[in-house]
């Protein structure tokens, strides 16, 4: 049945990219959930669009999404709904921004969708079916080191309250990377590790609508998804270090090392 389910994420996703996309550059109403935390009158207009297609469907399953605390029934399906990430980059006009909803049943996440409008690329990945950019499917990279890696990175918005402790860890993997990047969607960056552009991506601080349908795809793809230490990761708020794989042991280890205090 999770064909359904699939087509009913790739429907909403494609929904909300064409809103965001519809309003993308046109000067939208920016409001402030913290200092430099923001949120738009888009990030509301796609929450809607997803929440109504989810409903129209499957009106008794739970849905946990960004801009409204929904009531939870305790269904054996639960959504997980980022309407527009990357909403700083929106309201830049960066081009780096996508609308992300993954379903999990019985705990477990069993489909994903994610689109970038601005490229008009549509990630998909189903448990067991494969993951796949605009059908074409996915393979991770196949680099096995950390210097011939490109890894990506993200920012929680705590961070100017705890600049050092969010950079250590970024200055330690920076000096063993070939190139790290900081691109503004977590749920976009986890699809680049499943489609091979990149071969690692690591953040201290994601909420389960940030990632939870790219990890599905990051899985299907080949790659691997887990906490820091490389223990296992559930569907709540949590840190995540998602690779290729290969390089994943690497990464844990380094992530494991005491950091010397000239890089703090
Ligand atoms: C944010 C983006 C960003 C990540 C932040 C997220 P939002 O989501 O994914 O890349 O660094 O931690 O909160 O607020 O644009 O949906
Ligand atoms: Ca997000
Ligand atoms: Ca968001």
């Amino acid at each position: 049945m999770s064909w359904r389910h699939l087509a009913v994420a790739t429907e909403a996703v494609l929904r909300a990219g064409a809103l965001q996309k519809e309003r993308y550059g046109s000067g939208v109403e920016v409001e402030h959930k913290g200092e430099i935390d923001l949120v738009t009158e888009v990030d509301r207009a796609c929450e809607l669009a997803i929440l109504e297609t989810i409903r129209s469907r499957y009106p008794a399953h739970d849905i946990v999404t960004e801009e409204t605390d929904l009531a939870r029934t305790g269904s054996r399906f639960v959504w997980f709904v980022d309407p527009l990430d990357g909403t700083t980059n929106f309201a830049h006009s960066y081009p780096v921004f996508c609308a992300s909803v993954g379903l999990a049943v019985d705990g477990k996440l069993v489909a994903g969708a994610v689109y970038d409008p601005t490229r008009d690329e549509l990630f998909t990945g189903e448990r067991g079916g494969g993951a796949y950019l605009n059908g074409r499917r996915l393979r991770v990279s196949s680099a096995r080191k950390l210097i011939e890696s490109l890894l990506i990175t993200g920012f929680p918005y705590d961070l100017h309250q705890n600049l050092a402790s969010r950079l250590r860890i970024f200055n330690h993997v920076m000096g063993r990377a070939r190139a790290v990047r900081r691109d503004g969607s977590a749920a976009l960056d986890l699809c680049y590790v499943a489609a091979g552009r990149a071969d690692g991506f690591w953040e201290e601080t994601l909420k389960p609508w940030d990632m939870n349908a790219a990890r599905v795809l990051l899985e299907e793809a080949g790659g691997r998804a887990t906490r820091f230490d490389g223990t296992p990761l559930g569907l709540g708020p949590d840190e995540i270090l998602a690779t290729n794989g290969a390089i994943h042991d690497e990464l844990v280890a380094l992530l494991r090392e005491e950091i010397p205090a000239v890089l703090v």
